[in-house]
């Protein structure tokens, strides 16, 4: 059962029970003071400084799941303000950060950076509680680095769709059942609500336009949540040294907070059968690579940001990999146009979807780039260039990189493309 793996069928993947907004014992109060007063502390760089006078706090005093999920939150917001929050990112996170974190993490399930998790699936509430958590207008942000509606914005449209997208799970599970029962009519129609389902979130992707202006995106909110892999053009070449006070730090490196890490959207792939690769790797690609585009991971970076989903969502996804049928019992099932064509249906909605969110990443990323290196070469002077990521630009746009850490264009038309490729070749 869904439950099982932390998954409600109203909310999906978002947190089952209502979230913190702040840790309720006092012990926790200056992390609290820190979170409260981010925007300030960021504008006036005082962030650092602050979190270097913090004692080492234990986390023996956090006791349900919500506070455990508040106290991720509140600390890796701490921690991208920290790294990113100066002239030049911080490669040292302190045993202040480090030491907590681990052991929020290790509990949790997720590894030590803002993961989607941190920024949208624990870190919404609704205005009100009775009423349901996919409408926008029901909806706030517990904690931002900008304080800024358009960063509340872009990340509460991730927590509608996550609502919208809940009852595909229950809907889905029913479908899987239904083909390994031979339900031909049964498994159509919870095909033809499925492409309704993703039909209505792509409504509600297109809805970022409405509150998240793309130049405050691109250089207020964004370079905050970078991660430290493939980030040698903002300033971390090896990525982090988490120091936790007692042995020598090694290099580690994270991708940054992706929507990549939805577990709802990999879940649709799954379900349906569509298969991702590692980019720039074509379908039925013999298998030798050579030269430095050689993948480093057989599976590819949507599979890659699986490790930055919440253990037991991870395991669902996993779980569901190894039942998923529908692709099969639709190829199976060539004489039944009308299960073919809620299949199809489900295929292209998705790659609507996905063509949708090229367009957002155009205009918030690519134009914006654009603008932001034309800004630097305007500036004479490299010392009123700020060093963070936003202005970090690589002089080359085919070295823009997501904050997930991907090739950006290249790697999401691969994505779309794989979304059409069509499971059953003689059609
Ligand atoms: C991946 C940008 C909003 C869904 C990505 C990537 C970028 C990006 C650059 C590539 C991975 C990386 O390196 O980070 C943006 C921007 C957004 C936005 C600029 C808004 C301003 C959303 C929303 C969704 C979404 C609201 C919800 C459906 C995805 C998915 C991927 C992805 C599913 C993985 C690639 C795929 O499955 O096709 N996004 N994104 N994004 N994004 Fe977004
Ligand atoms: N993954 C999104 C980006 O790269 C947030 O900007």
């Amino acid at each position: 059962s869904p439950l099982d793996y932390g998954i409600s069928p109203e909310n999906g993947f978002l947190s089952p029970e209502p979230l913190l907004e702040s840790l309720p014992d006092p012990y926790y109060a200056k992390w609290e003071a820190i979170a409260a007063n981010l925007q300030p502390l960021l504008l006036s760089k005082r962030v650092r400084s602050l979190v270097d006078r913090l004692p080492t706090l234990s986390t023996s005093y956090l006791n349900t799941d919500a506070e455990w999920r508040r106290a991720y939150v509140v600390l890796v917001f701490i921690l991208h303000g920290y790294v990113w929050g100066g002239d030049r990112p911080s490669e040292r996170v302190p045993p202040q950060l480090t030491v907590p974190l681990f052991e929020i993490c290790e509990r949790l399930e997720v590894p030590p950076v803002a993961t989607y998790a941190g920024v949208c699936l624990w870190n919404y509430k609704p205005l009100f509680p009775d009423e349901p958590a996919d409408d926008l207008d029901n909806l706030a942000c517990l904690q931002t680095f900008t304080g800024s509606l358009d960063e509340q914005w872009f990340y509460l449209v991730s927590v509608a769709i996550e609502a919208r997208g809940a009852p595909s799970i229950p809907l889905m599970l029913e479908a899987i059942t239904a083909a390994r029962a031979g339900k031909s009519r049964i498994v159509t129609e919870c095909l033809q609500r499925l492409a309704e389902i993703i039909d209505e979130i792509t409504s509600l992707l297109e809805r970022m336009y409405d509150n998240c202006d793309p130049y405050i995106f691109y250089n207020r909110i964004r370079p905050y949540l970078a991660g430290s892999k493939n980030m040698a053009d903002a300033g971390l070449p090896n990525g982090l040294l988490y120091d936790d006070g007692q042995n020598e730090p090694e290099y580690r490196q994270y991708g940054g907070g992706s929507n990549a890490q939805s577990s709802l959207i990999q879940f649709f792939d799954i379900v349906l059968g569509i298969e991702h690769r590692p980019t720039g790797v074509r379908k039925d690609a013999n298998a030798n690579y050579s030269s430095d585009d050689a993948p480093k991971t057989r599976n590819g970076f949507i599979h890659e940001m699986r490790a930055y989903m919440p253990g037991p969502h991870r395991r669902f996804l996993e779980h569901i990999d190894s039942i998923a049928n529908i692709r099969s019992f639709v190829e199976s099932r060539r004489a039944d146009p009308a299960l073919r064509l809620a299949y199809d249906a489900c295929l292209s909605m998705l790659r609507a979807m996905r063509d949708k969110h090229i367009q957002i990443v155009s205009r918030y990323i690519i134009v914006q780039a654009r603008g932001a290196r034309k800004e630097m070469q305007s500036t004479t002077t490299q010392e009123t260039a700020p060093q963070n990521l936003a202005t970090a630009v690589p002089t080359d746009s085919k070295k823009l990189r997501g904050t997930g850490g991907t090739a950006l264009i290249p790697f999401l038309k691969q994505a779309r493309d794989e979304t059409g490729e069509p499971a059953i070749e003689a059609w």
